[in-house]
């Protein structure tokens, strides 16, 4: 399919202020993501505090703003107290989500003081499957209290006199999901999430707060369960979760490029649903999204059931999927949705960041390096600052068997008010070079250049080596006429342009 696909952009069009923290990664402990990931003592390039340096310089190059931990589903059976405090008389305990032996030697004020180390913002959960209000309030004293009470003297008695101030905390993990330890219906997760998310607030109102959504769009439950969470829970929460992971099953190469059409499904049909729980309630309080999981995993095809994995110790590698460059074509046609949707979106993380389904993998006392997805993750957090363009994209579409039909061509874009940097996110879905014509009435746009990801067909980059040979390629040349720009898109690209403009 070759046709011509033409894009209005016009300073005034505006979605929103792009959130920082959209550009946010995830660390749960599971398989090698904080063993042997971010922390090893002992590695070449261990801090004084036994974290490798490798990691962070990769994770700062990747541009991770916000960073989501401990879980995932092992939060749902996590007892954080059991990780505060002396190391040497931390016990290791039975992580059932994952069925593996957590040491704790890795626990809250190891992770909010790397996090501070390393100019990241903690994005903390509590477990709402096995415990409730109790614990969860604990924690939030534990690490925003001041010195006084219990839990903040703890923490000081612990070694840390400076509350941490952590702002964004989720109140549990899928809850929805049948395989979440303490899974609970709708009216029963919505009930402890506005009781735990009530005391939460007491302990310190100025931390902002996410109710689980679903765990996909395609849950059975999906819908009727934001709506009965979010009438318990709209007048105390901020954010509704979404969490989704796309794969290409059964070789359908077109459904699979077509994901971020589901994903920009997915958060319109959230955002229906919290509007429609905020219209009842004559509420003016708009309920914003933490799209706290989101990636490509393969998860039916390669993975499927934790229940089946044998009980493990030292850090097993678990869910360590390889990325191709197909892969890394829909990552950038996913991050350029959050980017469109940047008026109700204040939260993204992708999940994870070190070596669990993650843009960069290690080696225990080896390397640390960058796999395809990395790229188009770190280009968007470096080029996309400002306010998102509304553009009006017009290309044809092309069918899939999964989500219909699906747009050819997708973009987004954002501009820096202070410095008019426009930056241009383009993904060509189909399998033939694509004209794109740009116009740009009442300003003036310039692109300097452009940068791409290509779908080549090698399949997933399996070692090191592999993954390393692959990287972005620069854009095909760009031409600019008379209040038009032409552009060209290699088959089954992402490519991001950046330039100017001015009015
Ligand atoms: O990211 C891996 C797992 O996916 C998380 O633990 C869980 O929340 C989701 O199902």
């Amino acid at each position: 399919m070759n046709s011509d696909v033409s894009i209005i952009l016009h300073p005034d069009y505006r979605i929103g202020t792009v959130d920082r923290r959209i550009f946010g990664s995830f660390v749960e402990h599971l398989g090698r993501c904080v063993y042997t990931g971010i922390y090893e003592p002992g590695h070449a390039t261990a801090d004084a505090h036994g974290f490798r340096r490798d990691v962070a310089d990769l994770t700062r190059e990747l541009g991770v703003t916000v960073v989501r931990y401990p879980g995932g589903n092992f939060v749902s059976n996590y007892v954080w107290e059991d990780a505060v405090g002396p190391v040497e008389h931390r016990k290791p305990f039975l992580d059932l989500a994952w069925r593996t032996v957590e040491p704790n030697t890795i626990g809250t004020d190891e992770f909010l003081q790397y996090c501070e180390r390393e100019g990241l913002e903690p994005m903390m959960a509590v477990n709402l499957g096995t415990r409730g209000v109790d614990a969860a309030a604990a924690l939030v004293e534990y690490c925003n209290g001041q010195a006084g009470t219990r839990w903040a003297d703890l923490r000081i008695a612990n070694g840390r006199e400076e509350p941490y101030g952590v702002t964004l905390w989720c109140l549990g993990n899928e809850m929805d999901g049948p395989w979440q330890i303490g899974h609970k219906d709708a009216h029963t997760y919505g009930r402890l999430a506005a009781d735990a998310g009530k005391a939460m607030k007491l302990v310190d109102p100025t931390i902002e707060l996410v109710a689980c959504g679903s765990s996909s769009m395609y849950m059975d439950t999906f819908g009727e369960w934001e709506r009965t969470v979010l009438s318990y829970t709209y007048d105390i929460v901020d954010h509704i979760s979404m969490h989704a992971y796309y794969e290409e099953l059964n070789g359908d190469r077109a459904s699979f490029l077509g994901s971020a059409t589901a994903m920009d499904r997915f958060v319109e049909r959230v955002v229906a649903s919290a509007d429609a729980v905020g219209a009842q309630k004559r509420s003016d309080k708009r309920i914003t999204l933490s799209f706290d999981e989101w990636n490509v995993w393969y998860l039916e095809s390669r993975f499927g059931d934790a229940t089946d994995l044998p009980i493990q110790r030292d850090a097993p590698r678990i869910i360590e999927d390889r990325y191709s460059g197909l892969d890394a074509v829909v990552v950038g046609d996913l991050m350029a949705t959050l980017l469109n949707h940047a008026d109700r979106i204040a939260v993204g993380c992708l999940a994870q960041l070190v070596n669990v389904i993650a843009p960069i993998m290690t080696e225990p006392g080896g390397d640390a390096w960058r796999q395809t997805t990395f790229h188009p993750f770190a280009t968007t957090a470096h080029l996309a600052r400002g306010e998102a363009l509304q553009l009006k994209v017009d290309a044809p579409t092309f069918a899939t068997e999964r989500h219909g039909g699906v747009p050819a061509v997708t973009a987004a874009a954002t501009v820096d008010p202070d410095t008019g940097a426009l930056a241009l996110f383009v993904t060509n879905r189909t399998d033939a070079e694509q004209t794109v014509t740009l116009r740009h009435p009442g300003a003036r746009a310039h692109l300097e250049g452009g940068r791409a990801v290509l779908a080549d067909h090698d399949g997933a980059r399996e070692t090191q080596k592999a993954a390393e040979a692959y990287g972005m390629v620069d854009a095909l040349p760009i031409t600019h006429g008379d209040g038009t720009i032409t552009l060209t898109l290699a088959p089954e690209s992402w490519t991001a342009f950046h330039g100017s403009l001015e009015r």
